[in-house]
């Protein structure tokens, strides 16, 4: 009865279309912005000896300035070594008192709720929806993993042997090296974070180069809420620089969320440079396919299927990559499909009434321009609305049409959608392709027909499958997230399984 529901409140108590909560928003938002950031990562003196500092710009069209940041280009490895090599203070603390702080550090993302949702919108480029939703996320992972602890910090009994007490005890592995993406720079770190720390592991915190001020910013409350100073650390380093701080001997474990390409060379990193196996925790790609068949409600699908697609501008690792569409509705959806489309809006996140925002950096955008380029010289670009706000970083939804999944070799992270056309004798070849693209992070299916959605439940190994709705949004509890194979590996984010991955068992056996 006490499984915490977080998603019952999903809003956070505002509602965007209110006049007052609007005004709210944008004053707070307003002041917020007027002062320009300055964040001076507070880290022992002898972990670095050399620091940057570079300006941060937002990547929304104004390219407007919110911060500065000091970003770590070296860091002095014996000497972070030695510091690793000392417990954390929070370890020591009972578990009753860490969770009690966890709690607390929920509780103070919802009293700062206004800032952390502005600098999510500024820094991140984040509609306003979705930020309210992240920071949504981002307590309920609180909760549920402080309710996890709970139970897990309690030794388990185990039968007893001959003359033999046995009891199973989960212990804190050590250090955590917490690297987090640029698309959900508060729910993931949180996440990665809170798991580390509950179980009183240190953690140290990597956000993403373009949100390091969101970064900061949880890391302040951590510190605020009587998370001690030893005990987590705020990293901002280069990418280059945190591959190496992977290889450092003092890294127990890492967490990662992020693309394929870099996870594959944290795993070569840790392979390399240590003697023994470090765990990684990794949630990379996904090419995320949606099935549709002749029984669908067209209406249904496709809204579905736009906010699947093209909601958060597309980059999501859940996003709608494929769609697939059988024979005798594909014109109709095509067309309602390119209907809703032309209503999108594309503009600048604080606007309450866009519906994409931008591409979160230059070089993201153009590796998406060069896609539809080549794509539109094969003449397979099926609708693209023209933009009416060029100034930034900002891109329109497109559709495009293939006719097999081989035709992608990876995952486009943006809003573009796939679609092919399949013939009923074609299902077992469309299966097939699904399950040797290697990706298995999310699956969409449309139908009204209960044993052809069994048929391809149990045919589609797929990490989270979503029937008759959008495939984005996992609830924490309630819909664990997380893939295997080119999409991960290890337990689901928001599931009972997770916590497990940050610490290590240990049996006691004592003779009575
Ligand atoms: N958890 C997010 C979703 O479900 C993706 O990271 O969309």
């Amino acid at each position: 009865n006490d499984i915490y529901q977080p998603w019952l409140d999903g809003s956070l108590g505002m509602n965007v279309n209110h006049p007052n909560h609007q005004a709210m928003l944008a004053t707070k938002s307003g002041e917020f912005f007027d002062k320009l950031y300055k964040v001076q990562p507070e880290i022992p003196d002898h972990i670095h000896h050399k620091e940057d500092v570079e300006t941060i710009f937002s990547p929304d069209q104004q390219h407007f300035r919110i911060g500065l940041c000091h970003t770590l280009n070296h860091i002095d490895q014996s000497a972070l070594y030695e510091t690793l090599k000392q417990p954390p203070k929070w370890q020591q603390y009972p578990p009753e008192q860490r969770i009690d702080i966890i709690r607390q550090f929920a509780n103070s993302l919802e009293n700062n709720k206004y800032e952390l949702i502005s600098l999510c919108i500024h820094e991140a480029g984040k509609t306003w929806q979705d930020a309210i939703a992240e920071l949504r996320e981002a307590i309920d992972f609180c909760h549920y993993y402080a309710q996890q602890y709970d139970t897990l910090s309690k030794p388990v009994p185990l039968p007893h042997t001959a003359n033999e007490r046995n009891q199973l005890c989960y212990k804190s592995k050590g250090n955590f090296l917490c690297i987090s993406p640029w698309n959900f720079p508060i729910a993931i770190l949180v996440g990665q974070v809170v798991a580390a720390l509950l179980p009183g592991n240190r953690a140290l915190i990597k956000p993403a180069p373009q949100t390091r001020i969101c970064g900061h910013k949880i890391y302040e409350l951590l510190i605020n809420c009587g998370v001690p100073k030893d005990s987590v650390y705020f990293l901002p380093a280069t990418n280059q620089l945190s591959q190496q701080l992977v290889g450092n001997r003092g890294i127990d474990g890492v967490a990662f969320t992020g693309s394929l390409q870099t996870a594959r060379t944290i795993q070569k990193e840790l392979l390399d440079q240590r003697s023994y196996p470090i765990p990684l925790i990794a949630e990379t790609s996904g090419l995320n396919c949606m099935i549709t068949d002749d029984s669908i409600l067209t209406e249904q699908m496709v809204k579905d299927v736009v906010s699947s697609a093209f909601g958060s501008a597309g980059q999501r690792c859940s996003a709608l990559r494929v769609l697939f569409l059988h024979e005798s509705i594909y014109q109709e959806s095509i067309r309602a499909i390119k209907g809703v489309m032309s209503q999108l809006t594309v503009d600048h996140p604080k606007q309450l009434n866009t519906d994409l925002g931008p591409i979160i950096d230059d070089s993201a955008l153009t590796r998406l321009k060069t896609y539809i380029d080549e794509r539109s010289a094969e003449n397979k670009v099926l609708f693209q609305q023209p933009l009416t706000n060029t100034e930034g970083y900002f891109f329109a939804p497109a559709l495009i049409e293939l006719t097999r999944l081989s035709e992608l070799n990876g995952e486009h992270f943006g809003p573009i959608l796939h679609v092919i056309k399949y013939q009923s004798n074609e299902i077992d070849q469309l299966i097939e392709d699904i399950e040797e693209s290697d990706y298995a992070l999310t699956l969409g299916i449309h139908s009204r027909d209960k044993h052809w959605i069994d048929f391809l439940c149990s045919r589609l190994n797929m990490g989270n499958i979503y029937i008759n709705r959008h495939i984005t949004g996992a609830q924490v509890a309630a819909q664990p997230f997380g893939g295997h194979k080119k999409s991960g590996s290890g337990f689901k984010a928001g599931g009972p399984n997770y916590l497990l991955q940050f610490v290590n068992e240990q049996c006691i056996s004592e003779n009575i």
